[in-house]
């Protein structure tokens, strides 16, 4: 499948290598067309990873990762043209988190909004489906890094698009609980769990843990 991942960061990166490691041909996106680190990501991938503007990626992608910083989210997608978002899925692993004022950050958006449901007010076109914010980048795509079960939220308006990211957590990650909380204003609730994962990294002393739900 051809994929494009908005954003150059390590959460860009780690899901870009995995999906060009599974067999798929990957486009990242940034501000500018020639961004050292997405440079570098390509120069280390081989002949299916590429790189570009955001407006590239989003054409290239048949389904588009927004791995931008949550700040940094809704200009991004200002970026692509209309046609190249069109009833694609979009897979937003983005937290609204504002660095500014030192640690621990807090949410620009909370209680009666969320970044998720931004992005998909102000792109109606796209299907916004939440997944794989609560967790760190190597749990993300290596669920098997943990011994014991834990879980992955996902969330969203479209069914169909909600059983696609489905289908790409368990086949392509390998992930075996994934609890769909139901439509997009429950990202409010996935993003706001940010404060208690960074609570538990100091805590614990590592970034490598997850939630697990108990019934
Ligand atoms: N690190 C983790 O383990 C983890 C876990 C869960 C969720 N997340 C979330 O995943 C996202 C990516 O995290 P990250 O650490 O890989 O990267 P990051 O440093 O948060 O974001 C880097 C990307 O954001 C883009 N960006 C920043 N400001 C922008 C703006 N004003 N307009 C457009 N684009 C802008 C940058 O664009 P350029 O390429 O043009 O510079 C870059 O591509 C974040 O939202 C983070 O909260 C991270």
């Amino acid at each position: 499948m051809n994929i494009g991942i908005f954003g150059t960061g390590v959460v860009g990166q780690t899901i870009g290598s995995r999906l060009v490691e599974l067999g798929h041909s990957v486009k990242m996106g940034s501000r500018s067309a020639d961004n050292e680190a997405a440079r570098a990501w390509v120069k280390s991938q081989g002949k299916h990873a590429s790189h570009g503007t955001y407006a590239d990626a989003a054409a290239f992608g048949e389904i588009l990762f927004n791995c931008t910083s949550g700040r940094g989210s809704l200009s991004a997608l200002e970026f692509p043209k209309r046609g190249d978002l069109n009833n694609k899925v979009l897979i937003d692993v983005a937290n609204p988190l504002d660095f500014s004022r030192g640690m621990p950050p807090t949410l620009t958006v909370c209680n009666t909004d969320s970044l998720g449901e931004q992005i998909q007010r102000e792109h109606p076109v796209l299907r916004v489906v939440k997944a794989l914010n609560t967790m760190n980048v190597d749990v993300m795509v290596h669920p098997d890094r943990l011994r014991s079960p834990h879980d992955v939220f996902i969330c969203g308006n479209d069914k169909e698009a909600k059983a696609t990211v489905m289908r790409i957590l368990t086949e392509w990650f390998g992930w075996e609980s994934v609890i769909d909380l139901g439509d997009i204003t429950n990202s409010r609730g996935m993003e706001m769990a940010l404060p208690l994962w960074i609570s538990l990294q100091k805590k614990l002393g590592t970034n490598i843990f997850n939630f697990r739900v108990a019934k």
